[in-house]
């Protein structure tokens, strides 16, 4: 296939708009917002903090450790309404949409004429995680504390179906190379001007980076035999990423993003000569025979079967680190974060050792929940010193006891207690599984199992409630999601299907504390206290925070919301929460990724203090739903908590209807399409209140 050109960068413009290291801090926002928004007092006030303290990432998991402010918007009803639905009060607007240009002169966007060059100009497919930077890196990024109008926003773009992107579909190369072009992340320069938000199409700042794109590969397992393929003898440069799921951001500034459910773009496992390599991709579920995408017809490193692809699912999965400052960087997949079906990563700052901890949960049913730890520390002056801290570190999974306590397991073939567990880990021929520790992140789910972690119910978002400059209370969520094959308490049943049922991996289906219910069809919440409130602790103790479902359900229904006999929330029913952003009043904002199969209304977000008492149920709103067949991805609250975006993903998805003819026609009344919203109070206040 063609490689796809990278748009040419203005360098001048951005030498204006500050990108080099070199200027003043005045300067900078001078260039940067122009002198008729400058207001000098502010800005110098601010700039002496900025200089000194973290930078100013426009959102951080936030400071959920303020006091909490009540919720006073009067919850959405339950609806199928074909639209985003907002409180009264409230108004929701669209940013951008699947298919508008990233760059200036291109026509408007034409569903009947795409090629894959085209699309990659353009804002990809079924937009998931939504992350903004201010675009200087280092300014006060509060919204409505300055006249900072410009933010470098980066979106995921999780995955494509053909069938709601093509009239016609019918699997043709054309069309093929064009889902490649879809996939990925886009960067765009957003504004918000007088409260309202837009996105400037001629900004150098803005980018595409795809299916294709050129990534380096870091860490332990680059260079690895397994990550080597003909196109790629040294296994350090991979084309492209996919199913970038959620992510997360960093205090230097860069933007992750997470590879989640990877193994669905390879084909005819069943094909692989090679026994182990075969039973590491069932391990993560690549395809036995042919995909429904019909990629590996025309691009044989999708085909396991070839030469060419038997290595290819190796090199995915994996975290890849974004600098969203410098569009001509190439993107770092991060080896030492583990491999597996990242949901995501979020980073908290352990104050006084400036370790680095990112959190992700590996997004299937029966799977782990993760977490690194930098072996560098966060330099608090110097970004270029802390550009490859996600280099080098340790990975842990968590293993949750019955009474309360847990543990952070080393992924690591030195440590004295894994490293034997480890060492003793073998292939069905007897041959050690992981010779080296590239092997271990690899394969971090075979690495898991070897020390004892434990299954839980679709690790979706880990959030930890961090501070404006991230660092962390000790405190983290796990959302999971949903685990419809989770068994009784009382049943002696392994797992027989989801994950890694195939793989001769047998693990007990059976509920278990963090994971009470079985069936566990609507999900829930698990808090996490870091021991010593460090984030770089061995030990942690957790509690059920909220079961997802109906308060009003029966004692014996499925999705009875009561742990122990005592109900964990009041509100509005909900099902699967995915992820979560926190405001600046110590409530979280959780989107649902799965409502529909549980209730016959649409997803949406809900909110909650963080705030309440063990044992006593939380006060759940809805806030908003989106339109019908979407889940709702990204959520993302600003720091003066008068903006909130999400990303509407899959509208109108369903087996039912194509195209023009499927359930949505949002928003524009013609076809689907994935975009992202920002909401805010028609009067400019306070979201929430
Ligand atoms: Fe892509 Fe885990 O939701
Ligand atoms: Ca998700
Ligand atoms: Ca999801």
């Amino acid at each position: 296939m063609s490689q796809i050109d990278v748009p040419e960068i203005d360098r001048d413009n951005l030498e204006e708009r500050g990108i080099g290291a070199d200027k003043t801090f005045d300067k900078v926002l001078e260039a940067s917002v122009g002198r008729r928004h400058f207001l000098r007092g502010t800005a110098t006030t601010a700039a002496a903090t900025a200089a000194l303290s973290a930078p100013g990432i426009f959102l951080t998991g936030n400071e959920a450790q303020a006091a909490t402010l009540p919720l006073t918007f009067a919850s959405v009803a339950e609806t199928k309404a074909d639209k985003v639905t907002v409180p009264t009060g409230y108004e929701a607007n669209t940013l951008i949409r699947w298919g508008d240009p990233l760059f200036p002169g291109m026509a408007p966007f034409d569903p009947t004429k795409q090629t894959p060059a085209d699309q990659a100009k353009r804002f990809g497919f079924n937009c998931d995680m939504v992350a903004v930077f201010p675009e200087r890196f280092g300014a006060p990024a509060k919204i409505g504390r300055l006249p900072y109008p410009s933010y470098l926003m980066c979106v995921n773009h999780e995955y494509t179906t053909g069938t709601n992107m093509f009239p016609g579909y019918t699997g043709s190369e054309n069309e093929s190379l064009v889902e490649i072009e879809a996939h990925g992340i886009s960067v765009l320069n957003a504004r918000i001007l007088n409260g309202r938000w837009s996105y400037d199409v001629t900004s150098p700042y803005n980018r595409r980076i795809t299916g294709t794109t050129p990534i380096r590969v870091t860490g332990p397992a680059a260079g690895h035999a397994k990550l080597k393929t003909p196109a790629d003898p040294t296994g350090t440069l991979v084309l492209g990423t996919f199913n970038n799921c959620a992510g997360g951001f960093t205090p230097w500034g860069t933007y992750l993003a997470a590879e989640e459910n990877f193994d669905q773009y390879f084909a005819n496992r069943s094909k692989v000569a090679d026994a182990k390599i075969a039973l590491d991709h069932t391990d993560y579920t690549v395809t036995a025979g042919a995909t429904g995408r019909k990629w590996e017809n025309y691009v044989p490193r999708f085909d396991c079967g070839k030469p060419e692809g038997v290595n290819e699912p190796y090199r995915f999965g994996w975290m890849v680190e974004v600098d969203p400052y410098d569009p001509t960087s190439m993107p770092k997949k991060r080896t030492a974060m583990g491999r597996f079906k990242h949901e995501g990563a979020t980073i908290a700052l352990t104050r006084g050792t400036n370790k680095v901890t990112a959190y992700s949960g590996c997004d299937t049913v029966f799977e782990y929940v993760y977490k690194f730890v930098s072996s560098g520390t966060y330099n608090t002056s110097n970004r270029a010193a802390n550009m490859d801290l996600l280099e080098n570190g340790t990975l842990y999974a968590a293993r949750f006891n019955a009474d309360g306590t847990g543990v952070w397991l080393p992924l690591d073939l030195n440590d004295p207690v894994s490293g034997p567990l480890l060492a003793a880990a073998t292939y069905p021929d007897g041959t050690r599984r992981f010779q080296t520790q590239a092997d271990v992140l690899i394969n971090s789910r075979r690495a898991g199992d070897a020390v004892g972690a434990t299954p839980m119910d679709r690790p979706e978002d880990l959030e930890a409630t961090v501070d404006a400059d991230f660092y962390g209370n000790g405190k983290m969520y796990i959302i999971l999601t949903n685990n419809s094959s989770r068994q009784a308490a009382s049943s002696t049943a392994t797992v027989t299907s989801g994950s890694r049922a195939g793989a001769g991996r047998a693990v007990p289906a059976k509920a278990d504390a963090a994971n009470p219910r079985g069936p566990n069809r609507t999900g829930h919440i698990v808090e996490v206290t870091e021991a010593g409130n460090d984030h770089t602790a061995k030990t942690f103790t957790w509690r059920i925070f909220l079961l997802a479902g109906d308060p009003a359900a029966a004692a014996t229904a499925v999705d009875n919301v009561a742990l122990n006999g005592v109900s964990t929330f009041t509100g509005d029913r909900f099902g699967s929460p995915d992820n979560v952003t926190f405001d600046a009043s110590g409530n979280m904002w959780i989107a649902t990724d799965g409502t529909p199969s549980s209730y016959p209304f649409n997803d949406g977000i809900y909110a909650m203090p963080l705030s309440g008492t063990p044992g006593q149920p939380v006060a759940v709103k809805r806030f908003l739903s989106v339109p019908a067949g979407a889940e709702c991805c990204g959520p993302l609250m600003s720091p003066d908590n008068t903006s909130f975006f999400i990303a509407v993903q899959h509208p109108g998805e369903d087996v039912a209807g194509v195209f023009d003819n499927a359930q949505s026609k949002w928003p524009d009344g013609e076809y689907p399409r994935p975009s992202v919203v920002w909401i805010r109070r028609t009067d400019g206040g306070r979201i929430g209140s």
